[in-house]
């Protein structure tokens, strides 16, 4: 059997699909590439959403910390971003988020961005709100 796959050397995303969306034209900023704050929107949705699903309740964003663009992101690309829950507190939850994109030139998506995304469940009223650990 060939050992190709064995030997193959591309990482994988860590963490679980949170959302995935093609790149379009209007994203782009004055270079051609994809706007850094429309990469950032993508991620704090799919934390959003995985907030949402680990506290049963609204969660709102209450910090960003160390982004990091390691790539540019290209019209047409799709854009992936994976959520891994690092830490539960009371009432917060740290993400850890991955952007990978994959282009139709491409056999293996790429790492383009991380970044630390806290979020905290929320009541009714706004007020924080307890997270089952
Ligand atoms: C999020 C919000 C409800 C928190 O209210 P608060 O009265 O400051 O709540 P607390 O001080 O009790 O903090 C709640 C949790 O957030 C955490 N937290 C607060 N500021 C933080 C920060 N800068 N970084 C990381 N965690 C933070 C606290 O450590 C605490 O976590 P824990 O309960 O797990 O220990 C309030 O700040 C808010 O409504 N902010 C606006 C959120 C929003 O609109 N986001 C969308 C972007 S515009």
């Amino acid at each position: 059997m060939p050992g190709g796959d064995i030997l193959s050397t591309h990482i994988e995303p860590k963490g679980k699909l949170a959302i995935q969306v093609t790149a379009m034209p209007a994203d782009t900023n004055a270079n051609g590439d994809i706007f850094g704050g429309w990469v950032i929107s993508h991620m704090d949705m799919g934390a959003g959403i995985e907030a949402r699903r680990r506290s049963g309740c609204r969660a709102v964003t209450v910090a960003i910390d160390s982004v990091v663009f390691l790539k540019p992101v290209n019209v047409g690309d799709t854009v992936s971003c994976y959520a891994q829950l690092l830490k539960v507190g009371r009432t917060s939850m740290q993400f850890k988020m991955e952007v990978w994109t994959l282009s139709i030139h491409e056999q293996y998506p790429k790492k383009v961005a991380e970044g630390l995304f806290t979020f905290v469940a929320i009541n009714e009223q706004g007020q924080p709100q307890l997270v089952d650990r």
